[in-house]
């Protein structure tokens, strides 16, 4: 087996090529794209097309995988794969999609630990926008001066889907726009996440509606200027796809989103989810 891994940036990223393709299903090669997964956050396996079956099988291998979203997908064959698109004859909740825009962790308002990486194919590249960006939380945290980490120290926000959509909210139809500002759960996570190897992340973006026990404005504040912090380019990777371009990020350690793009574009990615070891905790 012969895989390699370079750097994309100091602080955030690997390129991953091959010798053969095959290398990349072998057993061993499982425990090599998780570690390096934790270690740089996102690795970029460029146009390597693979089916759902095998995105299945990498996932499954680093796994377990988990369901992230429950939806009815209308062109693949498997529920476990679901269709990122804006195209709603294929994704019946397109407004879901556009709240992709905005920072965000997955699966962070839901029962159950947050996934620990998301594993993205892309089917169609727009040729304009469209692009993913990712913003390394574990970086972010450890480039804090030492009094911004002690101030955080205890904190808590609270979560919801209704907080991340709300940039787009007055876009989504009224008929059915409480439905969908309802999807998920309220929930409360510490700022600072300590991983269970002692590592420390921060659990932010737009789904952190407020700061427990703070004033809204101030705990707003707050939570805009650790995003901000996060995104800034030392700590921030930007992916311009190409058809077949696999992705792969760390979850639990990273906020990403989409750069805007127009449904015409056609833009579908592939996403799987592999289910998270540890719940957030202090
Ligand atoms: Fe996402």
């Amino acid at each position: 087996m012969a895989i390699h891994f370079e750097n994309i940036k100091e602080h955030i990223g690997s390129r991953v090529s091959w010798d053969d393709r095959s290398d990349l299903f072998a057993p061993e090669a499982a425990k090599a794209i998780r570690e390096k997964v934790a270690e740089r956050t996102v690795l970029v396996f460029p146009e390597l097309n693979l089916t759902d079956e095998e995105q299945l099988a990498i996932t499954n291998a680093i796994g377990p995988k988990m369901r992230l979203t429950n939806t009815t997908n209308v062109q693949s064959n498997d529920e476990d794969v679901y269709q990122v698109t804006l195209d709603e004859k294929i994704n019946p909740q397109p407004e879901y999609v556009l709240g992709t825009f905005f920072w965000h962790m997955d699966g962070i308002t839901v029962d159950m630990p947050p996934p620990f990486a998301t594993l993205l194919s892309c089917r169609i590249a727009p040729d304009k926008g469209g692009e993913t960006e990712f913003a390394s939380t574990y970086a972010a945290y450890a480039g804090l001066p030492e009094d911004e980490k002690q101030a955080l120290e205890g904190l808590k926000a609270v979560h919801s889907v209704r907080a991340s959509l709300s940039p787009i909210a007055d876009a989504i139809p009224e008929k059915h726009r409480e439905r969908v500002l309802g999807i998920g759960l309220v929930k409360e996570h510490p700022l600072v996440w300590t991983h269970d190897d002692g590592r420390k992340s921060m659990v932010i973006g737009t789904t952190a509606d407020h700061i427990v026990g703070m004033d809204i404005p101030a705990g707003r504040a707050m939570l805009m200027r650790l995003q901000e912090w996060a995104a800034q380019p030392a700590y921030s990777l930007r992916h311009k796809w190409k058809k077949g371009d696999f992705v792969i990020w760390d979850n639990t350690g990273a906020m990403h989103r989409a750069i805007p793009y127009d449904k015409s574009t056609g833009r579908m990615m592939h996403r799987t989810s592999i289910a998270g070891a540890e719940a957030v905790a202090a």
